[in-house]
């Protein structure tokens, strides 16, 4: 990891409405990278509005920003699934750091984040996710804190007449552990 000394303190706060337009800028510039982490198309994504509803915190979804000064510089969020007989399973997505200010710990604090908020939710007791394969570094991120592979789906996407796979990821929460803790 770079010296967070190099890049003013980072901050990671819950996302409001009021953060719509910036949250907005960041995700479309994650949608458009090279090689793809999410299958997502740009052209799909929400306008402004639709961005403000899903930013309003619930009891089942969550947004989370690292800011550097006022600049946000990454995303994250967790959702719960809604069936009554799914509610103790949530599903982390969107990870995504600006390209420079990567290196310097930003994505670590935005997933403890997300996995503080989910521990101390009523009911959650699993976090799984989906990661496309050659995100190397999200998937060592990941397995840092404990999820594992269970399995990969082939061809989950195709982006420029490329087929991409994604590695499905599960975490089982430890109530013993403080998943806020710097490690
Ligand atoms: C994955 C991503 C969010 C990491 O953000 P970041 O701010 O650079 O991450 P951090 O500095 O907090 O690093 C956390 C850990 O990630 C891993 N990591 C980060 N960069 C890495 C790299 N270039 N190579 C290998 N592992 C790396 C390491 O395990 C690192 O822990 P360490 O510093 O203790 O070794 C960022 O690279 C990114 O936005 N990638 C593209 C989007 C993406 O893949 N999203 C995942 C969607 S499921």
């Amino acid at each position: 990891m770079k010296s967070l000394q190099n890049i003013s303190p980072v901050s990671v706060r819950v996302l409001t409405p009021a953060d719509a337009e910036a949250y907005r800028s960041v995700r479309l510039r994650a949608l458009h990278e090279q090689p793809p982490a999410f299958g997502s198309l740009p052209e799909d994504e929400p306008n402004l509005s639709e961005i403000a509803a899903r930013l309003a915190e619930s009891d089942d979804r969550c947004f989370f920003g690292a800011f550097q000064d006022e600049q946000l510089i990454g995303i994250i969020r967790l959702s719960r699934y809604t069936a009554p007989n799914e509610k103790h399973r949530a599903y982390l997505a969107g990870l995504y750091v600006l390209p420079p200010f990567r290196c310097y710990g930003c994505g670590r604090a935005l997933v403890r984040k997300a996995l503080s908020w989910a521990a101390n939710a009523p009911e959650i007791r699993r976090v799984n996710l989906t990661v496309v394969t050659q995100q190397e570094a999200a998937i060592r991120l990941y397995q840092s804190f404990g999820f594992r592979i269970y399995g990969t789906e082939q061809e989950t996407f195709s982006r420029n007449g490329r087929f991409y796979d994604e590695h499905l990821m599960t975490l089982e929460l430890n109530p013993e552990v403080d998943y806020n803790a710097e490690t």
